[in-house]
């Protein structure tokens, strides 16, 4: 399968911003697609500096509802009229600061797949699970409640221990390995293993064009979510051009 190479831009950069970015990006290698999620008021700006070329825009989240009285929110529909082709559901920036449960993740991204957006769900767990053993307890327990009652469909899953994201701190490529095949796993127990294997899993979480490459080579790591370092033109063009296997 293609290597998937996602930049989170979280809360960075306007649609002037962005357009820009997206103007500076080289051509990312055969079979190695680039992914930009840039924030809502962003996403029409990329998606058309982006047109013509093969990369692909998507959001940070949506609303599970498809309309309604929802101060704030922002619909499947909305972003997939303002470009957005994928959408990041489950991130634990999410999960954290606005209380994002599974149940409700889990109504994202059936919304998501009822409207036409791939769905990129993240999962991982945090220090203190890891170091207490619990990393494929947690694991399970996200994949299963967030995909509960979802038939095999097109979806990305990014392994994103908390540990890692923004820290600095990267996970060892077989860590990472070990992780995704767990994830795998666990895909195949929900779904059989044929929808498994075909499902994209990324790994996220301080990834720079240093580290991606070791990264990328496990069998079982098939792309990047790249935050920080995907906010630099030249940093993320790295990682593309670093990413073939
Ligand atoms: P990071 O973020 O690369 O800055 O660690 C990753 C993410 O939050 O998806």
């Amino acid at each position: 399968m293609d290597t998937i190479v996602i930049a989170n831009w979280k809360m960075y950069k306007t649609g002037a911003e962005a357009a820009a970015f997206v103007k500076k990006l080289q051509v990312p290698p055969k079979k190695v697609r680039a992914f930009i999620a840039p924030a809502f008021t962003a996403i029409a700006s990329a998606a058309a500096a982006a047109k013509g070329s093969s990369i692909v825009i998507g959001a940070q989240d949506i609303h599970d509802a498809e309309e309604g009285a929802f101060t704030g929110a922002v619909s499947a529909r909305m972003v997939l009229e303002a470009g957005a082709k994928f959408v990041i559901l489950g991130h634990s920036e999410r999960r954290r600061l606005f209380q994002e449960s599974d149940a409700l993740i889990q109504k994202k991204v059936g919304r998501a797949l009822s409207s036409g957006l791939l769905p990129v769900l993240c999962v991982g767990e945090s220090q203190e699970e890891r170091e207490s053993g619990k990393t494929a307890e947690v694991l399970k327990r996200q994949i299963g409640a967030c995909l509960s009652g979802i038939k095999p469909s097109d979806i990305i899953l990014a392994y994103e221990p908390v540990w890692a994201i923004g820290t600095g701190k990267t996970a060892t490529p077989e860590m990472a390995e070990e992780a995704h095949l767990l994830c795998r796993g666990f895909l195949a127990q929900l779904w059989g293993a044929p929808a498994a294997k075909k499902i994209p899993i990324l790994y996220g979480g301080s990834v720079t064009p240093e580290t991606a490459p070791a990264l990328l080579k496990q069998g079982n790591v098939n792309g990047a979510l790249v935050g920080g370092a995907s906010l630099d033109p030249q940093k993320f063009s790295q990682i593309l051009q670093g990413a073939v296997s």
